[in-house]
């Protein structure tokens, strides 16, 4: 494998890339990413030990070629993480792209049929023949199930999503021949997922994400408030107290209990935008947000799911 492209060299590739393609497209922002660097560190994300530790191994290997090659063995390059909303598998998606020193490119599989439509195949192409001498490549295709989901046969033709879909089974197909280029799909729906995408060869290491314990949902907290704490640059909390927290969040993901945190810390400012002197963040206080939350996580999934309908 040809050296890694200095950072510098890549940020300026794909910054490049973009505008080419932006010009073309219109904005990509929010559906298609290309970064250079990219976080958060595997020790940011709680949890997850196993699927961690895996990411670690491949991260690692897909990076340092002789390693494998010392080993007798090549690491899988197509690797899909399943599990509920929220679990962190784009984090770890990033997290991979960090350890393997590697560009992120994300496509928001959804977002970019919803918005290119039938020039969706087109626009994937263009990018990846714009990747080319961009050194290691995390490809992440987020929310993989959207090709083959109902709702968007709405907005794009059969043809296109055929193609979308013939295309990545080529790629993958080819990715012995690929070496820079490690692929990462994600889903929360694997009975979505098209079986020609597992076929040996294909998506060959599955990954799976669970909800965290409530040991693990006590480490993702205290990630996410020494985050806020760090950010603000002072102590924003109390000493939590664990067991009756615990208690009361059970079942949340990851993704819950950032939305948890980040609700009590916004209750915290408008009181003080209204001239109050607010106290730190309290047990009781998340208690709270962990109430209204959870009503309010219901009917949103009811929408989400045509319950209203
Ligand atoms: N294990 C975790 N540790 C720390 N934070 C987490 C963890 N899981 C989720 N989060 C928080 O939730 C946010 C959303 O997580 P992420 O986007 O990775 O979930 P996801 O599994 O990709 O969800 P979806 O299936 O909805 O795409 C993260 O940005 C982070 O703030
Ligand atoms: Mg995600």
């Amino acid at each position: 494998m040809a050296e890694q492209t200095s950072v510098e060299g890549v940020e300026h590739q794909l910054r490049g890339l973009r505008t080419r393609l932006e010009e073309k497209y219109g904005p990509l922002r929010g559906r298609i990413e290309l970064e250079a660097r990219v976080s958060p560190n595997l020790h940011e994300i709680g949890g997850l030990e196993k699927a961690k530790l895996e990411i670690e191994g491949l991260g690692h290997a897909f990076r340092d070629p002789a390693l494998q090659k010392r080993w007798g063995t090549k690491t899988s390059r197509a690797i899909l993480l399943y599990g509920p909303p929220g679990t962190g598998k784009s984090l770890l998606a990033s997290a991979l792209a960090l350890r393997a020193e590697a560009a992120l490119v994300l496509l928001r599989m959804a977002c970019m049929l919803l918005r290119w439509q039938d020039q969706s195949p087109v626009l994937l192409r263009d990018l990846l023949n714009g990747l080319e001498g961009a050194g290691r490549v995390v490809l992440f295709l987020d929310e993989l199930d959207a090709l083959h989901q109902e709702r968007l046969r709405l907005v794009t033709s059969d043809a296109a999503r055929g193609m979308m879909f013939a295309f990545l089974l080529v790629f993958l197909d080819d990715l012995e021949y690929r070496e820079e280029y490690l692929v990462v799909a994600s889903t929360n729906r694997p009975d979505s997922i098209h079986p020609d995408f597992v076929r040996p060869g294909r998506f060959d290491r599955l990954i799976e994400m669970t909800l965290p314990s409530p040991e693990e949902q006590r480490v993702i907290l205290e990630i996410h408030k020494a985050r806020a704490e760090a950010i603000a640059g002072r102590p924003l909390f109390q000493a939590l107290d664990y067991p009756p927290l615990l208690k009361r969040i059970e079942g949340m993901s990851g993704a819950d209990l950032a939305e948890v945190i980040r609700r009590a810390l916004e209750d915290k400012m408008r009181l003080e935008a209204r001239g109050d002197r607010p106290d730190l963040v309290s047990t009781e206080d998340l208690v709270r947000e962990a109430e209204v939350f959870r009503r309010i996580k219901v009917v949103g999934e009811r929408i989400r799911t045509g319950q209203y309908l």
